[in-house]
C-alpha cells in the first residue's frame, strides 16, 4: 500500500486577490509528523484553511493530491470524510449544540460505519479521561463559555473522536497552562500511530519535546524557506527567524 498521504505541489494561494501563498511544496506520508514554524503573518493558518478547501482561499495555481486523488475540488465536508481534519486556531462558540451531541454528529459523518451509542459514549469518556477533562462537558453548549484552554481541548477531544487520517493542528497549544500543555501533548501521542499523520502549527516548541518530529518547514513570508528535521526547532529557538529571511 502506498506510504503517500497528502502531496502537495505548487501551490499558490490567494485573499481577495492577494497573493498569500507562492508555490507550495509539501509531502506528508503516513505515519509522519510534520512542524510548520514561521513568524507571525507568514502564511501558516492560510495553509491549514487551503489543505481543507476554505472557500476563502483561492488556489491559483499547483495541485493538490490526498491519497493520490485531486481533491482541490472538494468541499471541506468531504475532504473531512476523506480523513482531514483541521483544528482551528480561535475555536469558535456554538451556541444550542451540546459538546456531546456535537461530536457524535461529526464522527458518524465522517465514518462509514455507525458506531453504537453505548461505545461512542465509551470512547468520548476515555478520551476526556485522557485530556482531563471533567465529565460534565459533555453536555455543556460546544465552546460556549469555554476558558481559552478549554477551547484546545475541546479540538483535541474531536480529533481523538474522529481519528482522521492527516490532522492539522494550527496553535493547539497556543494559551494553554504549563500542564494543559503535556496533557495536550499525550492526547496528540495517542493519536498518533503508523498510519496517522499530523501538521503541527506552532509557536511553543515545548508541545514538540514530547513528539516524534520527522519534518520542520520553516515558512516566511508565504513561502517554505527551509526544511530540515528537529535541529531546525533548535536553531529557531536560539536564532530566531532572522537566518531563514536572508536566504
Ligand atoms: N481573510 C483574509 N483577508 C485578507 N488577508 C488575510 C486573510 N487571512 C489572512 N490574511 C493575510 O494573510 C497573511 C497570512 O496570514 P496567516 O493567518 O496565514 O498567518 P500565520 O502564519 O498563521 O500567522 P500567525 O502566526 O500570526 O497565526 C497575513 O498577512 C494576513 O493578514
Ligand atoms: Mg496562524
Amino acid at each position: 500500500m502506498t506510504k503517500n498521504l497528502l502531496r502537495m505541489h505548487k501551490i499558490s494561494v490567494s485573499i481577495d486577490e492577494t497573493q498569500i501563498l507562492h508555490q507550495i511544496t509539501l509531502s506528508i506520508n503516513k505515519g509522519e509528523v510534520h512542524v510548520l514554524l514561521g513568524p507571525n503573518g507568514a502564511g501558516k493558518s492560510t495553509l491549514g484553511y487551503t489543505i481543507m478547501g476554505n472557500p476563502r482561499y483561492e488556489v491559483t495555481e499547483g495541485s493538490l493530491l490526498f491519497e493520490e486523488e485531486d481533491i482541490q475540488t472538494q468541499s471541506p465536508d468531504t475532504r473531512a470524510r476523506k480523513g482531514i481534519f483541521l483544528s482551528f486556531q480561535a475555536p469558535e462558540e456554538v451556541p444550542g449544540v451540546e459538546l456531546s451531541s456535537f461530536v457524535r454528529t461529526s464522527t458518524s459523518a465522517v465514518s462509514e460505519s455507525s458506531e453504537r451509542l453505548l461505545a461512542f459514549q465509551k470512547r468520548l469518556k476515555e478520551n476526556m479521561n485522557l485530556l482531563n477533562m471533567d465529565q460534565a462537558y459533555t453536555s455543556r453548549e460546544l465552546n460556549v463559555g469555554f476558558s481559552g484552554g478549554e477551547k484546545k481541548k475541546s479540538e483535541i477531544l474531536q480529533m481523538l473522536m474522529l481519528n482522521p487520517k492527516l490532522a492539522i493542528l494550527d496553535e493547539t497549544d497556543s494559551g494553554l497552562d504549563v500542564d494543559a500543555v503535556k496533557t495536550v501533548s499525550s492526547g496528540v501521542k495517542n493519536y498518533l500511530n503508523k498510519d496517522n499523520s499530523l501538521l503541527i502549527i506552532t509557536h511553543n516548541t515545548k508541545i514538540l519535546e514530547e513528539l516524534p518530529v520527522d519534518f520542520v518547514h520553516i515558512m516566511v513570508g508565504g513561502r517554505i524557506v527551509a526544511t530540515g528535521g528537529p535541529e531546525l526547532i533548535t536553531k529557531v529557538n536560539t536564532e530566531g527567524f532572522h537566518p531563514f529571511e536572508e536566504v
